[in-house]
């Protein structure tokens, strides 16, 4: 006998748990699958994002600043460290008690919401009367019934051609996560998110670090300003990125190393030898043993589920969020599908603008965005304003000895609107938040000059970069 729930959510990753969560909270008798194992082959709910994603890499990308900081930084504040050293074994460790943590938060939460989690792969048998027929197959093998069917299966990292990922020499998103000991040389391809923010943490703790990036320009989708900036800021700390180079033949010798065949962009013949590749150049959606076939669950070219705005799928009732279907691969994007298809299924309106999700790059200097670049501003014909303001000039952030950077508003030319906000420098991720709130509310760059910010802080030169965007700052 099938056990019977108003909704299962197949996928426990931030878009699928997240969901289920919401589900709960609106009376639905709702299941979570998640088939993610720990270590020790338990339950592991939280997805890419909290076991080899977003949160692995930011307790790495901590540890290793606190580092450099010592190394490097310390001094300028009279601070002498003798005898620095790291203990990659015990940075990793750290690394896998943040992420337990986190695992054991959301089962906490399944419990406190009442969500029945079922750990396990999750696959459609047929549609039947009532809804879909699920099959979990883990410890135990269940048969489950859905009348709402949310599937938030994922991504996973996408190989090159010929270079497998065997997570010891040819390492993807995971294996870059658990990397035992530093290595002396690290070939990272692809300057993407994960190259720069991977490529970053080795780098500090020592590996010379060589990133190859097939476009010619440094941070495409990033505002150019800002990119540049940041790319000046990556050189000066010794991370090596090669543009405009074609990847040729990648091998595996004998004892050790990797060693890529590459041109580059004159056209020469070039060899990286390295000790460990890290090859990060996007993800693909994974529908892997979802048995998307047996119901006829549409999907796209490249394997993702096409769904419209709403998140529905061409199946009544069968919904998809998060990183198996169009749009950014990001955390909080999956969870706000998530929550709103949880509530469209209430009858309520599900509310997911795509215009004012943020992004985040999480290297030294911090990159961060929401809205539109001037680039696409100017691809579009659009009159608008521009105002930046450096935090050189701005007293918090000369007394954390971090001025790299600026905050940069961009505005409608008639109506002063904010239609994009671009960040590099310290703590960019907590300061685009201000700028998310502002567009949501489609604020105006003068509502944001007139708002009182905290002094010293930070957040001061979003206000000052508002002010520019009138020609108006006060400190500088
Ligand atoms: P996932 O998190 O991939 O979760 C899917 C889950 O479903 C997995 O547990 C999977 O095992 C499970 N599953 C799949 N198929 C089945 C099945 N048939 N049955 C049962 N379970 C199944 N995003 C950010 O916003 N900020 C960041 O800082 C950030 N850092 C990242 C760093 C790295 C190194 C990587 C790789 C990604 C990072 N991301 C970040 C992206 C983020 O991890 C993803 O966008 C996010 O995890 C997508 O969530 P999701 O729920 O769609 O899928
Ligand atoms: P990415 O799309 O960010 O970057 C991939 C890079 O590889 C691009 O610059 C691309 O031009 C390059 N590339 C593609 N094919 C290549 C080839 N054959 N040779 C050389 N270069 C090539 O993808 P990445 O870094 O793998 O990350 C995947 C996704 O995970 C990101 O897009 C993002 O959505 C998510 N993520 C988010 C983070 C965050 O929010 N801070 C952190 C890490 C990942």
């Amino acid at each position: 006998m099938s056990k019977q729930f108003d909704v299962i959510v197949i996928g426990g990753g931030p878009g699928g748990y997240i969901a289920a969560i919401r589900a709960a909270q609106l009376g639905f008798n709702t299941a979570c699958i998640d088939d993610w194992k720990n270590a020790q082959g338990g339950p592991a709910p939280g997805g890419t994002c909290t076991n080899v994603g977003c949160i692995p890499s930011k307790a790495l990308l901590q540890s290793s600043e606190h580092y450099e900081q010592a190394a490097h930084h310390f001094a300028d504040h009279g601070i002498g460290v003798k005898g620095l050293s790291i203990d990659v074994a015990k940075m990793i460790g750290r690394k896998d008690t943040v992420v337990k943590q986190n695992n054991d938060g959301i089962l906490y939460l399944f419990k406190k919401n009442k969500v029945t989690f079922f750990h396990g792969r999750g696959s459609f048998v047929k549609a039947s009367e009532g809804g879909y027929e699920i099959a979990v197959a883990g410890a135990a093998n269940e048969s489950l019934v859905g009348k709402h069917i949310i599937v938030a299966t994922g991504s996973n990292a996408r190989a090159l051609p010929g270079a497998e990922f065997d997570e010891e020499r040819i390492l993807s998103n995971d294996g870059a996560l658990r990397i035992g000991e530093v290595p002396k040389k690290l070939g990272v391809i692809g300057s993407g998110v994960i190259g720069l923010e991977m490529g970053s943490v080795w780098r500090r703790l020592g590996s010379e670090v060589t990133v190859l990036e097939a476009l010619p320009t440094f941070l495409a989708a990033v505002d150019e300003q800002v990119a540049k900036e940041a790319g000046k800021a990556f050189a000066k700390q010794g991370l090596k990125i090669e543009l405009g180079v074609k990847i040729g033949e990648i091998k595996k010798p004998a004892k050790k190393g990797v060693s890529v065949a590459y041109t580059d962009a004159k056209g020469g013949a070039q060899t990286l030898e390295v000790d460990k590749l890290i090859v990060s150049i996007g993800r693909v959606p994974n529908t892997n043993g979802l048995n998307a076939d047996a119901v006829g669950l549409k999907l796209d070219e490249r394997g993702a589920i096409v769904v419209d705005g709403d998140c529905k799928t061409n199946l009544p009732n069968v919904w998809a969020v998060g990183d198996v279907v169009r749009g950014p691969m990001l955390a909080h994007k999956a969870e706000e599908e998530g929550v709103a298809v949880a509530e469209r299924i209430a009858g309520q309106h599900g509310h997911v603008n795509f215009n004012t999700i943020p992004w985040v790059i999480y290297t030294s200097p911090e990159i961060a965005w929401v809205g539109q670049t001037e680039q696409q501003l100017k691809a579009e014909g659009r009159a608008y304003k521009a105002g930046s303001f450096p935090f050189m000039a701005n007293g918090r952030a000369r007394a954390l000895g971090d001025t790299t950077g600026f905050v940069k508003f961009l505005a409608d030319a008639k109506t002063d609107e904010i239609l994009g906000v671009h960040i590099v420098g310290p703590f960019a991720s907590e300061l685009i938040a201000e700028a998310v709130v502002a567009m949501e509310f489609k604020a105006s760059a003068e509502d944001i000059a007139r708002i009182c910010h905290a002094h010293p802080s930070l957040s001061e030169a979003t206000k000052e970069a508002a002010l520019a965007v009138d020609k108006r700052t006060l400190n500088f």
